[in-house]
């Protein structure tokens, strides 16, 4: 598949360490989100056969399209994952250019190669020579390292010049992390500048949201991060808009059971203990701004087996 046709359900789900595991990544395939994406996965902890790394990649039968997103600086280390039998199932091959974590920019990946370009250069070309033409890759970018370094729109015609076939713009410096609001002018003036497709990310919590998103900055989809947590239907909703239609809540009953669904799917994939235990914060973002919500937070957080956690379910309304 092409980028252009991978895109065209224009509704992409981000990639999330820690929220886009297998379970979370088919409920919002399910509620109609295009391309999704794993979690960002080490090229490195790959080379070295990390488990802890390569058990991200699980999802044999996911159904397409599927992004797998990689982080890593070397480009020696990038082609030899690229070329390998890591990626193969995958659709796309999303390059990280954007984590702004302390311990991910220290070592020179993430956003850190938005200060350093030619590095940046060299990382796409790799990847892009290693795949072969097999899987687009795309590159996902931040608007710059801070307020007095934006280069976004030079960073991006960069990257289509390395042969990246499509672009994620989150607009957001690194120094912001998460703060503050994304430059959605920023995304409208790389769009127009680049003749590869663009994406716009950052602040889509609504159906509403996407459309101006869209809208505003001409770009070609829309990544949506934060506001899916606990909330796939989010995708259901944006389709809904898009579509003309009006925009619908789901009732408690489906709420619930997509919960529950997330919990039996996650206890599939990785045992009741494991599962418990990363439910307790998607529980938490599921039933956030319900009523009695504080209290029912608490207990998911302090909820020890997946029983307790069913009845818990049972009691948000
Ligand atoms: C918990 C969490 C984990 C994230 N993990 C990744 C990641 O692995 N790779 C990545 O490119 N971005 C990651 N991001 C950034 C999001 O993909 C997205 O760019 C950002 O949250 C802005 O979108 P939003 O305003 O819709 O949340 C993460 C964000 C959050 C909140």
């Amino acid at each position: 598949m092409n980028a252009l046709d991978i895109l065209s359900n224009p509704t992409l789900l981000a990639p999330m360490a820690g929220v886009t595991d297998l379970p979370f990544r088919t409920l919002c395939r399910e509620m109609g989100a295009g391309l999704v994406f794993t979690e960002m996965v080490s090229a490195k902890g790959l080379s070295y056969e990390n488990e802890n790394s390569s058990c991200l990649l699980v999802g044999e039968n996911e159904a397409p399209p599927v992004g797998v997103q990689l982080f890593g600086h070397d480009p020696r280390i990038i082609a030899e994952i690229c070329s390998g039998e890591h990626l193969k199932r995958f659709d796309v091959l999303d390059l990280n250019m954007g984590c702004p974590m302390h311990k991910i920019v220290t070592n020179g990946d993430g956003s850190a190669l938005m200060k350093h370009p030619e590095t940046a250069e060299q990382v796409i070309r790799a990847a892009v020579r290693a795949v072969d033409g097999r899987i687009p890759v795309s590159v996902k970018f931040r608007a710059g390292w801070c307020a007095g370094s934006v280069n976004a729109v030079e960073f991006g015609q960069m990257c289509e010049r390395a042969g990246a076939s499509f672009l994620t713009l989150h607009a957001r410096t690194r120094e912001m992390m998460y703060s503050g609001k994304a430059d959605r002018d920023l995304i409208r003036r790389l769009k127009r500048s680049v003749s590869i497709p663009v994406v716009g990310n950052g602040d889509i919590f609504s159906a509403q949201d996407a459309l101006s998103m869209l809208e505003q900055t001409g770009c070609d989809a829309v990544m949506v991060a934060r506001g899916a947590r606990g909330k796939p239907w989010l995708f259901r909703q944006i389709h809904e808009l898009l579509d003309g239609r009006s925009v619908t809540e789901p009732d408690i009953e489906e709420k619930r059971a997509l919960a529950i669904r997330q919990l039996d799917m996650l206890i599939a994939l990785k045992g009741e203990r494991s599962a418990v235990l990363d439910m307790r914060k998607h529980f938490s973002w599921y039933v956030s701004g319900s009523p009695g919500s504080a209290l029912l937070r608490s207990r998911f957080t302090a909820a020890a087996s997946a029983d307790e956690m069913r009845e818990l379910v049972r009691q948000w309304v």
